[in-house]
Protein backbone atom coordinates (compact mmCIF):
# COMPACT_ATOMS: atom_id res chain seq x y z
CA UNK A 1 0.00 0.00 0.00
CA UNK A 2 2.02 3.22 -1.18
CA UNK A 3 1.83 6.26 0.92
CA UNK A 4 4.42 8.17 -0.66
CA UNK A 5 4.66 11.64 -0.57
CA UNK A 6 2.19 11.52 2.69
CA UNK A 7 2.93 12.95 5.75
CA UNK A 8 0.60 10.66 9.05
CA UNK A 9 0.75 11.64 12.39
CA UNK A 10 0.24 8.68 14.80
CA UNK A 11 -0.60 9.86 18.24
CA UNK A 12 0.12 7.47 20.77
CA UNK A 13 3.26 6.62 18.18
CA UNK A 14 5.40 5.07 20.85
CA UNK A 15 3.20 2.72 22.29
CA UNK A 16 2.35 -1.23 21.34
CA UNK A 17 0.64 -0.59 18.31
CA UNK A 18 1.59 3.24 17.68
CA UNK A 19 6.03 1.85 17.09
CA UNK A 20 4.39 -0.88 14.56
CA UNK A 21 2.27 1.67 12.74
CA UNK A 22 4.68 4.65 12.68
CA UNK A 23 7.43 1.70 11.20
CA UNK A 24 5.18 0.72 8.57
CA UNK A 25 4.07 4.04 7.32
CA UNK A 26 7.59 4.64 6.68
CA UNK A 27 7.56 1.45 4.58
CA UNK A 28 5.04 2.44 2.82
CA UNK A 29 7.07 5.36 1.96
CA UNK A 30 5.20 8.47 4.11
CA UNK A 31 6.46 10.44 6.53
CA UNK A 32 5.23 10.18 10.24
CA UNK A 33 5.16 12.25 13.25
CA UNK A 34 5.69 10.19 16.70
CA UNK A 35 3.21 12.27 18.56
CA UNK A 36 3.47 11.27 22.59
CA UNK A 37 2.82 11.91 26.16
CA UNK A 38 6.29 9.52 26.53
CA UNK A 39 9.29 11.50 25.29
CA UNK A 40 11.61 9.10 26.12
CA UNK A 41 10.15 5.96 24.17
CA UNK A 42 9.22 8.49 21.41
CA UNK A 43 12.21 9.87 20.96
CA UNK A 44 13.93 6.55 20.73
CA UNK A 45 11.98 5.17 18.51
CA UNK A 46 12.15 7.86 16.03
CA UNK A 47 16.37 7.71 16.52
CA UNK A 48 15.72 4.63 15.53
CA UNK A 49 13.13 5.16 12.11
CA UNK A 50 14.90 8.80 10.98
CA UNK A 51 18.45 6.11 11.02
CA UNK A 52 16.53 3.65 8.20
CA UNK A 53 14.05 6.60 6.76
CA UNK A 54 16.36 9.65 6.35
CA UNK A 55 14.19 13.22 7.26
CA UNK A 56 10.74 11.49 7.16
CA UNK A 57 9.93 10.87 10.94
CA UNK A 58 10.06 13.30 13.76
CA UNK A 59 8.77 13.19 17.13
CA UNK A 60 6.78 15.45 19.23
CA UNK A 61 5.66 15.64 22.47
CA UNK A 62 1.80 15.37 22.92
CA UNK A 63 -0.81 15.56 25.49
CA UNK A 64 -4.17 14.49 23.76
CA UNK A 65 -6.31 15.98 26.71
CA UNK A 66 -4.43 19.48 26.05
CA UNK A 67 -5.37 22.07 23.24
CA UNK A 68 -2.47 24.00 23.31
CA UNK A 69 -0.44 20.22 23.05
CA UNK A 70 -2.35 19.81 19.87
CA UNK A 71 -1.99 22.69 18.36
CA UNK A 72 2.29 22.87 18.78
CA UNK A 73 1.80 19.35 17.42
CA UNK A 74 -0.11 20.65 14.22
CA UNK A 75 2.09 23.90 13.87
CA UNK A 76 5.40 21.77 14.52
CA UNK A 77 4.27 19.00 11.38
CA UNK A 78 3.22 21.68 8.91
CA UNK A 79 6.46 23.88 9.54
CA UNK A 80 8.71 20.35 9.15
CA UNK A 81 6.19 18.93 6.07
CA UNK A 82 4.44 21.34 4.50
CA UNK A 83 1.55 19.69 4.71
CA UNK A 84 -0.70 16.92 6.98
CA UNK A 85 -2.49 14.17 5.29
CA UNK A 86 -3.56 12.31 7.76
CA UNK A 87 -4.24 11.54 11.54
CA UNK A 88 -4.34 8.23 13.47
CA UNK A 89 -6.17 8.87 16.40
CA UNK A 90 -4.29 5.54 18.94
CA UNK A 91 -3.17 7.19 21.89
CA UNK A 92 -4.38 5.24 25.36
CA UNK A 93 -5.08 7.54 27.70
CA UNK A 94 -6.07 6.13 31.43
CA UNK A 95 -5.74 6.85 35.13
CA UNK A 96 -3.79 4.61 37.82
CA UNK A 97 -7.39 3.23 38.93
CA UNK A 98 -7.99 2.08 35.24
CA UNK A 99 -8.52 -1.78 35.00
CA UNK A 100 -10.93 -2.36 37.67
CA UNK A 101 -13.96 -5.26 37.61
CA UNK A 102 -16.97 -3.51 37.25
CA UNK A 103 -18.41 -3.22 40.64
CA UNK A 104 -14.70 -1.56 42.19
CA UNK A 105 -15.12 1.32 39.38
CA UNK A 106 -15.25 4.69 41.18
CA UNK A 107 -17.33 7.22 39.37
CA UNK A 108 -14.86 9.66 39.19
CA UNK A 109 -12.59 7.20 37.57
CA UNK A 110 -15.08 6.35 35.32
CA UNK A 111 -15.74 9.31 33.84
CA UNK A 112 -12.13 10.56 33.70
CA UNK A 113 -11.08 7.82 31.37
CA UNK A 114 -14.16 7.75 29.58
CA UNK A 115 -13.82 11.37 29.07
CA UNK A 116 -9.45 11.37 28.83
CA UNK A 117 -10.09 8.75 25.68
CA UNK A 118 -13.31 9.86 23.90
CA UNK A 119 -12.41 13.81 24.82
CA UNK A 120 -8.75 13.00 23.09
CA UNK A 121 -10.04 11.45 20.08
CA UNK A 122 -12.24 14.24 20.08
CA UNK A 123 -10.07 17.32 20.69
CA UNK A 124 -7.13 15.85 18.13
CA UNK A 125 -9.72 15.40 15.05
CA UNK A 126 -11.32 18.76 16.02
CA UNK A 127 -8.31 20.85 15.75
CA UNK A 128 -6.43 18.36 12.78
CA UNK A 129 -10.61 19.08 10.78
CA UNK A 130 -9.95 22.72 11.10
CA UNK A 131 -6.44 22.56 9.43
CA UNK A 132 -7.88 19.76 6.96
CA UNK A 133 -10.88 22.63 6.09
CA UNK A 134 -7.96 25.05 4.91
CA UNK A 135 -6.40 22.97 3.01
CA UNK A 136 -8.96 21.37 1.78
CA UNK A 137 -7.84 17.46 2.27
CA UNK A 138 -7.49 15.32 5.21
CA UNK A 139 -7.81 11.77 6.73
CA UNK A 140 -8.80 10.54 10.01
CA UNK A 141 -8.18 7.17 11.06
CA UNK A 142 -9.17 6.25 14.83
CA UNK A 143 -8.13 2.79 16.58
CA UNK A 144 -11.14 1.44 18.64
CA UNK A 145 -11.84 -1.78 19.41
CA UNK A 146 -13.47 -4.93 19.28
CA UNK A 147 -14.79 -4.70 22.43
CA UNK A 148 -16.72 -1.24 20.86
CA UNK A 149 -18.72 -3.51 18.63
CA UNK A 150 -19.60 -6.76 21.38
CA UNK A 151 -19.43 -7.41 24.53
CA UNK A 152 -16.58 -9.11 26.39
CA UNK A 153 -16.64 -12.83 26.69
CA UNK A 154 -15.43 -11.85 30.45
CA UNK A 155 -15.32 -16.00 30.95
CA UNK A 156 -11.65 -15.88 29.09
CA UNK A 157 -10.36 -13.95 32.13
CA UNK A 158 -11.31 -16.70 34.79
CA UNK A 159 -8.35 -17.50 36.50
CA UNK A 160 -6.30 -14.06 35.46
CA UNK A 161 -5.86 -11.16 37.69
CA UNK A 162 -7.66 -9.31 34.32
CA UNK A 163 -10.88 -8.24 33.06
CA UNK A 164 -12.20 -5.99 29.99
CA UNK A 165 -13.17 -2.67 31.90
CA UNK A 166 -16.48 -0.85 31.69
CA UNK A 167 -15.13 2.69 30.78
CA UNK A 168 -13.55 0.83 27.41
CA UNK A 169 -15.79 -0.60 25.91
CA UNK A 170 -17.99 2.57 26.64
CA UNK A 171 -15.16 4.15 25.18
CA UNK A 172 -14.72 2.51 22.27
CA UNK A 173 -17.94 2.32 21.30
CA UNK A 174 -18.24 6.21 21.94
CA UNK A 175 -15.09 5.88 19.20
CA UNK A 176 -16.74 4.07 16.49
CA UNK A 177 -20.04 6.59 16.95
CA UNK A 178 -17.66 9.45 17.28
CA UNK A 179 -16.19 8.61 13.82
CA UNK A 180 -19.59 8.17 11.94
CA UNK A 181 -20.87 11.59 12.99
CA UNK A 182 -17.37 13.14 11.83
CA UNK A 183 -17.69 11.48 8.56
CA UNK A 184 -21.07 12.65 8.02
CA UNK A 185 -20.23 16.42 9.65
CA UNK A 186 -17.51 17.16 7.27
CA UNK A 187 -20.20 16.01 3.90
CA UNK A 188 -18.09 17.85 0.96
CA UNK A 189 -15.10 19.06 2.72
CA UNK A 190 -12.94 16.26 1.61
CA UNK A 191 -12.50 14.80 5.07
CA UNK A 192 -12.79 11.40 5.82
CA UNK A 193 -12.99 9.17 8.62
CA UNK A 194 -12.93 5.73 9.11
CA UNK A 195 -12.30 3.27 12.45
CA UNK A 196 -10.14 0.29 12.72
CA UNK A 197 -11.31 -2.22 15.50
CA UNK A 198 -8.96 -4.93 16.29
CA UNK A 199 -9.00 -7.70 18.55
CA UNK A 200 -6.15 -8.73 21.39
CA UNK A 201 -2.94 -8.21 20.51
CA UNK A 202 -0.09 -10.75 22.41
CA UNK A 203 1.43 -8.78 25.06
CA UNK A 204 2.58 -11.11 27.66
CA UNK A 205 -1.08 -12.49 29.07
CA UNK A 206 -1.25 -15.38 31.06
CA UNK A 207 -1.70 -18.57 29.02
CA UNK A 208 -4.79 -19.15 30.61
CA UNK A 209 -5.98 -16.49 29.35
CA UNK A 210 -4.04 -16.65 25.94
CA UNK A 211 -5.67 -20.20 25.53
CA UNK A 212 -8.98 -19.31 26.60
CA UNK A 213 -9.33 -16.06 24.15
CA UNK A 214 -7.90 -18.09 21.30
CA UNK A 215 -10.45 -20.77 21.48
CA UNK A 216 -12.98 -18.16 19.78
CA UNK A 217 -10.28 -17.46 16.93
CA UNK A 218 -10.74 -18.59 13.44
CA UNK A 219 -7.04 -19.29 12.90
CA UNK A 220 -5.13 -17.59 15.05
CA UNK A 221 -6.72 -15.42 18.08
CA UNK A 222 -4.52 -13.11 19.27
CA UNK A 223 -3.15 -11.06 16.94
CA UNK A 224 0.28 -9.42 16.29
CA UNK A 225 0.79 -5.53 15.97
CA UNK A 226 1.67 -6.36 12.52
CA UNK A 227 -1.01 -7.91 11.58
CA UNK A 228 -3.37 -4.64 11.79
CA UNK A 229 -0.69 -2.57 9.30
CA UNK A 230 -2.87 -3.34 6.16
CA UNK A 231 -5.55 -2.35 7.25
CA UNK A 232 -4.27 0.78 8.48
CA UNK A 233 -2.06 1.55 5.42
CA UNK A 234 -5.35 0.83 3.31
CA UNK A 235 -7.08 3.16 5.54
CA UNK A 236 -4.26 6.21 4.86
CA UNK A 237 -3.54 5.14 0.94
CA UNK A 238 -5.16 6.18 -1.73
CA UNK A 239 -6.60 2.43 -2.18
CA UNK A 240 -9.58 3.55 -0.15
CA UNK A 241 -10.37 7.20 -0.81
CA UNK A 242 -14.34 6.36 -1.20
CA UNK A 243 -14.20 4.32 2.36
CA UNK A 244 -15.93 6.63 4.56
CA UNK A 245 -17.46 6.38 8.02
CA UNK A 246 -16.47 2.38 8.28
CA UNK A 247 -15.18 0.80 11.12
CA UNK A 248 -13.33 -1.87 10.06
CA UNK A 249 -12.97 -5.12 12.27
CA UNK A 250 -9.68 -6.93 12.02
CA UNK A 251 -10.02 -9.98 14.76
CA UNK A 252 -9.55 -12.81 13.08
CA UNK A 253 -13.51 -13.81 13.57
CA UNK A 254 -13.20 -13.63 17.49
CA UNK A 255 -16.36 -11.03 17.50
CA UNK A 256 -18.71 -13.16 15.28
N1 LIG B 1 -3.25 -3.69 22.48
C1 LIG B 1 -4.45 -4.20 22.18
O1 LIG B 1 -4.73 -5.39 22.42
C2 LIG B 1 -5.47 -3.35 21.48
C3 LIG B 1 -6.59 -3.97 20.93
C4 LIG B 1 -7.56 -3.19 20.32
C5 LIG B 1 -7.41 -1.81 20.29
N2 LIG B 1 -6.32 -1.23 20.84
C6 LIG B 1 -6.22 0.23 20.78
O2 LIG B 1 -5.07 0.60 20.07
C7 LIG B 1 -4.54 1.83 20.59
C8 LIG B 1 -3.09 1.63 20.99
O3 LIG B 1 -3.05 0.63 22.00
P1 LIG B 1 -1.68 0.06 22.57
O4 LIG B 1 -1.95 -1.31 23.03
O5 LIG B 1 -0.59 0.32 21.61
O6 LIG B 1 -1.50 0.99 23.86
P2 LIG B 1 -0.15 1.38 24.63
O7 LIG B 1 -0.54 1.66 26.03
O8 LIG B 1 0.92 0.36 24.37
O9 LIG B 1 0.30 2.73 23.92
C9 LIG B 1 -0.46 3.90 24.07
C10 LIG B 1 0.44 5.09 23.89
O10 LIG B 1 -0.36 6.26 24.17
C11 LIG B 1 0.45 7.16 24.89
N3 LIG B 1 -0.40 8.07 25.67
C12 LIG B 1 -1.05 7.82 26.83
N4 LIG B 1 -1.70 8.92 27.24
C13 LIG B 1 -1.47 9.88 26.32
C14 LIG B 1 -1.88 11.23 26.18
N5 LIG B 1 -2.66 11.83 27.11
N6 LIG B 1 -1.47 11.92 25.10
C15 LIG B 1 -0.66 11.35 24.16
N7 LIG B 1 -0.24 10.08 24.24
C16 LIG B 1 -0.63 9.34 25.31
C17 LIG B 1 1.34 6.30 25.78
O11 LIG B 1 2.50 6.99 26.20
C18 LIG B 1 1.63 5.12 24.86
O12 LIG B 1 2.84 5.29 24.14
C19 LIG B 1 -5.46 2.20 21.78
O13 LIG B 1 -6.43 3.10 21.36
C20 LIG B 1 -6.06 0.88 22.15
O14 LIG B 1 -7.27 1.02 22.80
C21 LIG B 1 -5.34 -1.96 21.43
Amino acid sequence: MELKGKVIVVTGGAGLLGRVFCEAICVAGGSVVVADKSDASGKELVLDLASRFEGRAIFCSLDVTSDSSVEVLIETTHAKFGKIDALVNNAYPRNKNYGKVFEDVAYHDFVENVGMHVGGYFSCSKHFANYFMNQNAGNIVNLASVYGVVPPRFEIYDGTPMTMPVEYAVLKAGVIHLTKYMSRYFKGKNIRCNSISPGGIENNQPDSFIQQYNSFGNTKGLLKEQDICGTLLFLLSDASTFVNGQNILVDDGWSL
